[in-house]
């Protein structure tokens, strides 16, 4: 053995005794293998094919590849953020004052709309969204159903039908191709949702809704300040809906705001989420009478001074995931059965609330994903499977159809729910939730190169998935 090979034969042998990283692996036999690869006359692609052993799986008994932490979520600073909150607190007004209207205006100059609502959370920013649209009994709602249950369930407690259009599983999104075919003379509103905090193709999306004459509600609950083509998603349609709840990259515990240019139309919400007082009426101001239909969504004073603590670093904090993402993303599609998330060329930012890829267990000798996702776990990357299948079909949906309301307002034939089933088949869909996983938004905020832990776990299970498989 020249020098050089021997030199890398022994690096591999102490680097798989112990826990290694990736970065550490390659960093340790680069040199070497520089050497050796000019000793040899070779290039540096095989020198990363060098890099391969990657020694036994954690789940098998082997040293898991990443013993540290990743970012906590969501992330407290007391010294940044405390004194706003504490001075809000010690005031003593905490129902929704001046505080609540300074987090609104931030809101609305930080998306680029007009006006700005906050709500107690995304859902009943949506429901409220619906409802002042005029959205009602009888309409149809173009959805997704690859989404967070609410996005239906707003449809739903609106009094309206979700009409379910089929995704694009390359990019999770609503397929815009899928829309056309699903509109009927009850059609109102597409809702589109940027899942994943990856955006929907919204300039194909609008097109088809003005064709139609149709309205469009955004959900954006998972895509603070995501764009395309530099303008931020939430203000495509006629209204943006954002959810502030503990996960978000925004997080008051709960919270939500709708968002749109279309000032009577925030009024209106302001309304409905203050018991039907017109808009502007003083908080408790008992004798200002109710103007319209209403119920009670107003958010507190140190809800809004937590979110405006923490809006100073959220764009630093997108721009990060944002770099992150694609650099995970280029160390791990040429992983074979590895499918990263595709975003539509228009987009210039995406929000990476989940970064996400389909797993083809035919490319791991079968494994499943389930045990896929085992194995990652115990390598110490945490992931999600996503979400359930067949939202199109769940047992929520029958049992807005057996209710009273739902009753009054649909025939029998349109509340069938094999019928509905059928009509609302979305066969990608079906197969996207199995496929998909999803790692969370706060390993994006890990250094660059810790993200190689991912990869190097994923390289592993790969290359043991036979062995994996058989375990018994
Ligand atoms: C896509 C989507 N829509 C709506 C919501 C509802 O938001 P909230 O939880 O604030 O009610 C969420 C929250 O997870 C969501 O992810």
């Amino acid at each position: 053995m020249v020098k050089e090979q021997l030199t890398i034969h022994l690096n591999i042998k102490i680097m798989t005794k112990r826990n290694y990283s990736r970065r550490e692996f390659v960093k340790q036999n680069s040199l070497a293998g520089l050497g050796t690869a000019v000793a040899m006359g070779v290039g540096p692609v095989l020198l990363a094919n060098c890099a391969t052993d990657t020694g036994t799986p954690a789940i098998l008994g082997g040293q898991k590849i990443r013993t540290q932490e990743w970012p906590v979520w969501p992330q407290w600073k007391p010294e940044k953020y405390e004194e706003q909150v504490l001075k809000v607190l010690r005031s003593g007004i905490w129902s929704r004052a001046e505080v609540v209207t300074e987090f609104e205006k931030k809101w609305a100059e930080t998306i680029g709309t007009k006006r700005c609502l906050a709500v107690v959370n995304g859902t009943n920013a949506l429901i409220a969204s619906l409802t002042q649209l005029n959205i009602g009994g009888g309409d149809e709602v173009i959805v997704t159903p690859y989404t967070w249950i609410s996005s239906i369930q707003a449809v739903l407690i609106a009094g309206a039908m979700p009409v379910f259009a089929d995704v694009d599983p390359d990019t999770y999104q609503i397929d815009p191709d899928k829309i056309e075919a699903k509109i009927t003379p009850r059609t109102r509103a597409i809702m589109p949702v940027h899942i994943l905090g990856l955006p929907a193709n919204m300039e194909k999306i609008m097109p088809i809704a003005k064709k139609h004459n149709l309205l469009v509600v955004e959900d954006a609950c998972q895509a603070w300040l995501a764009e395309i083509n530099h303008k931020k998603v939430g203000t495509f349609g006629n209204v943006g809906c954002f959810s502030f709840q503990n996960s978000k990259h925004l997080p008051l515990g709960e919270g939500g705001a709708i968002v749109s240019d279309d000032e009577e139309f925030i009024d209106r919400c302001y309304s409905y989420h203050n018991v039907g007082f017109p808009y502007g009426a003083l908080i408790g101001a008992v004798g200002a009478g109710s103007v319209m239909l209403g119920t009670k969504l107003r958010i507190t004073e140190y809800q809004a001074a937590i979110g405006l603590a923490q809006l100073g670093v959220l764009d630093e904090q997108t721009t990060l995931r944002n770099k992150n993402a694609a650099y995970l993303k280029s160390q791990i599609k040429n992983i074979p059965g590895i499918k990263p998330y595709k975003l539509y060329d228009n987009v210039t930012r995406a929000a990476f609330h989940m970064f996400a890829f389909r797993y083809k267990k035919e490319e791991f000798k079968g494994l499943s994903r389930e045990r896929f996702l085992e194995a990652l776990d115990a390598e110490g990357i945490p992931n999600l499977s996503g979400y359930a299948p067949f939202l199109n079909k769940q047992p929520y949906l029958e049992n807005a159809f057996q209710s009273k309301n739902f009753k009054k307002m649909y025939s029998k034939e349109e509340l069938d729910f094999n019928t509905f089933s059928e009509k609302n088949e979305c066969p990608e869909n079906d197969k996207l939730c199995i496929e998909a996983v999803w790692l969370q938004q706060n390993l994006l905020l890990a250094e660059k190169s810790d993200l190689d832990d991912i990869a190097l776990a994923i390289e592993r299970i790969h290359k043991n998935a036979d062995k994996i498989k058989n375990q018994k």
